[in-house]
């Protein structure tokens, strides 16, 4: 196990009453909130209607950033910069899930800072200072209201860069579960992918001696694995979707991170399908993990085939460490298959992509890597995208 500080210091009201603490939590950081919220989902649902009347019952005035869309962009950061400066706004309130939570905390992070927040997402600049940031999640995927992280793309390229930093983690979220009944199939299941890819990221690594964290993580995955049909037959099983939800944000709250260094190649192959094609990150990730997988198996099996045996559940007389690799990557697929995700790239018309491409806007030259259990090149990516054809 390597050192590690841990610390997030997000607070948690999770449940079925947990919006009944929206009107004080937020009148703790003053009475002006600029609401940042997704392409509608929230009006149909009257959860909007729900928080306006939870904010107005405390005298504090919204302002609004709707339409946020899935893999947000930074033109809309910049808009709700300008609203928090203008309106000297107190809180920045995200309602929906990880695109306007990212977008929230972009606008955040942005407006203490002189310059370009793009700087933030190009490692030009690290955030010295935050505006206070609250979510109210209505998706179990990103595990933004929790996260260290923020994902935003770039329309001028679109480029799809992210960044860490503590100031990123919402002083506060707002969970319950029942906002996630009115979820559609194939966001469900996005979510579900999502989140165990966050776990497997960190699973993934060659820091030995991480026992606690490597079974928390099956722990996590497992939790999935049981509760994701569930909430596909039943989608108002309340108890399922606590567990995903609950999950969704342990999955990336940096705990599961303690003591071990992950390896992120995938999710950095995956956001430049979605940067490219506008596909949902979870739908993505279906298709490039197990490749991945199969990629990291032919050079460093151990890990993969531990996954398997410990997640999976595969015997270990299925043969040598690369046999057993192969049959989780197979298992894995075949569930990400009965959730109704796509597992290839011909299954969303993407075989034949420019993968050059795709990996020359990831990496800048031969030399540069991404991936921390495998190093990933240019040709690594190009490799991968092959193998998810
Ligand atoms: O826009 P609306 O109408 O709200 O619809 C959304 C959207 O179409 C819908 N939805 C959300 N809650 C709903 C609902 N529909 C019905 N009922 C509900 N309760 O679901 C769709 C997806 O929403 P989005 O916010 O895009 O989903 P997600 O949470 O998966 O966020 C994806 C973004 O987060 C980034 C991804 O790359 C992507 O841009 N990520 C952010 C991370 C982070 N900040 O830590 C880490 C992740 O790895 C990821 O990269
Ligand atoms: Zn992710």
């Amino acid at each position: 196990m390597i050192d590690f500080v841990f610390q997030n210091p997000a607070k948690i009201i999770f449940g079925r009453n947990a919006l009944s603490q929206l009107g004080s939590e937020a009148l703790r950081y003053g009475t002006r909130v600029l609401l940042v919220y997704g392409g509608g989902s929230v009006k149909r649902s009257g959860l909007f209607d729900q928080v306006m009347a939870a904010l107005q019952a405390q005298n504090i005035t919204v302002w609004e950033l709707g339409g946020i869309v899935p893999n947000p962009r930074l033109s809309r950061v910049y808009e709700g910069i300008e609203i928090c400066r203008r309106e000297q706004v107190t809180l920045v309130l995200a309602l929906g899930g990880g695109s306007a939570i990212d977008t929230a905390k972009g606008i955040a992070n942005g407006v203490p800072y002189d310059g370009d927040v793009w700087d933030f997402y190009s490692a030009k600049a690290t955030p010295k200072a935050v505006l206070p940031l609250g979510t109210i999640l209505t998706i179990p995927a990103a595990g933004s209201e929790m996260s260290y992280s923020s994902v935003i793309t770039n329309e001028n390229g679109m480029l799809k860069r992210g960044y860490n930093s503590v100031t990123n983690v919402p002083a506060f979220s707002i969970m319950n579960p029942e906002w996630t009944f009115t979820l559609p199939p194939y966001q469900t299941a996005c979510g579900c992918v999502d989140i165990m890819a966050h776990m497997m990221e960190r699973y993934f690594t060659r820091v030995p001696h991480v026992e606690l964290t490597d079974r928390l993580i099956t722990a996590g995955i497992k939790t999935v694995l049981n509760n994701a049909p569930k909430v596909m037959a039943k989608p108002d099983d309340y108890d399922a979707r606590a567990e995903l939800m609950w999950t969704g944000a342990l999955a990336h709250n940096t705990l599961l991170h303690t003591g071990r260094i992950g390896d992120w190649g995938s999710h950095k192959v995956e956001h430049e399908l979605s940067a490219s094609f506008d596909i949902a990150h979870g739908a993505g990730l279906a298709i490039v993990f197990p490749a991945w997988m199969r990629h990291a198996t032919a050079q460093y099996p151990e890990k993969l085939a531990q996954f398997a045996m410990e997640v999976l559940d595969v015997p270990q007389s299925t043969g040598n460490q690369t046999d057993i690799a192969l049959e989780g990557i197979r298992r894995l697929e075949a569930f990400y298959r009965s959730l109704g995700m796509p597992t290839r790239l011909r299954d969303i018309g993407l075989e034949n992509a420019d993968f050059e491409a795709l990996a020359n806007r990831a990496l800048p030259n031969d030399e540069a890597t991404v991936g921390e259990y495998i190093k990933l090149h240019r040709s690594d990516f190009v490799a991968i995208y092959q193998l998810a054809r």
